[in-house]
């Protein structure tokens, strides 16, 4: 389906919620533009995440954050995908409140968990427990992520395709005149 998005759709959520891999795909079936916070993060620092953290610490990274989410904001309304920690900044809900719908990908711990800790390039999972690190996040975190104007539940089996698909459907649900034909 061509879509002319009316606002940006702008998907929160935890670290190995999804938002990149539904954020893509999402983009890619409504031939909307697709940008991802962290990955234009990287490119305008011309460092990974994990480097940013490293040299400038985490005050710094969630400084560009925000000049990026506003950046991205102000262009042509299509899919951003925002890294797990954006939402939590009152000013970040503010601007995406301004410019886009805000979808929580909501995702239990133990799925959150299985996506993630293969990986090394989360700075905040770097610790002794790192199971027990994401398991606290998510508790502060979800009461801040339930602010989000849609509430997308993960369900268990859902493919990448099978959720943008059940993700489309609610957004037509939820706010029809968002995505226009063209
Ligand atoms: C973070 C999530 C990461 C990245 C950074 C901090 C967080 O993005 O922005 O490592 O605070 O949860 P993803 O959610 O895309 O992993």
């Amino acid at each position: 389906m061509k879509a002319r998005l009316k606002r940006h759709i702008v998907l929160v959520g935890m670290m190995g919620a999804g938002k990149t891999a539904i954020g893509t795909e999402l983009a890619r079936r409504l031939h909307v533009p697709f940008t991802d916070s962290d990955a234009e993060i990287e490119a305008a620092a011309a460092m990974t995440i994990p480097e940013i953290f490293a040299r400038d610490g985490e005050a710094f990274f969630r400084d560009r954050e925000t000049q990026v989410l506003a950046r991205l904001l102000g262009g042509a309304p299509g899919v951003i995908s925002t890294g797990g920690g954006a939402w939590m900044r009152a000013e970040n809900r503010e601007l995406i409140a301004a410019h886009g719908l805000s979808v929580w990908l909501n995702c239990d711990l133990d799925t959150l968990w299985h996506r993630v800790r293969q990986r090394s390039n989360r700075p905040l999972l770097q610790t002794a427990d790192p199971k027990g690190t994401l398991a606290a996040l998510l508790e502060k975190r979800n009461p801040v992520y339930a602010l989000a104007e849609m509430n997308f539940p993960a369900r268990q089996g859902d493919t990448i395709e099978t959720a943008t698909s059940r993700l489309i459907a609610a957004i037509r649900a939820t706010e029809p005149e968002l995505l226009e034909a063209r």
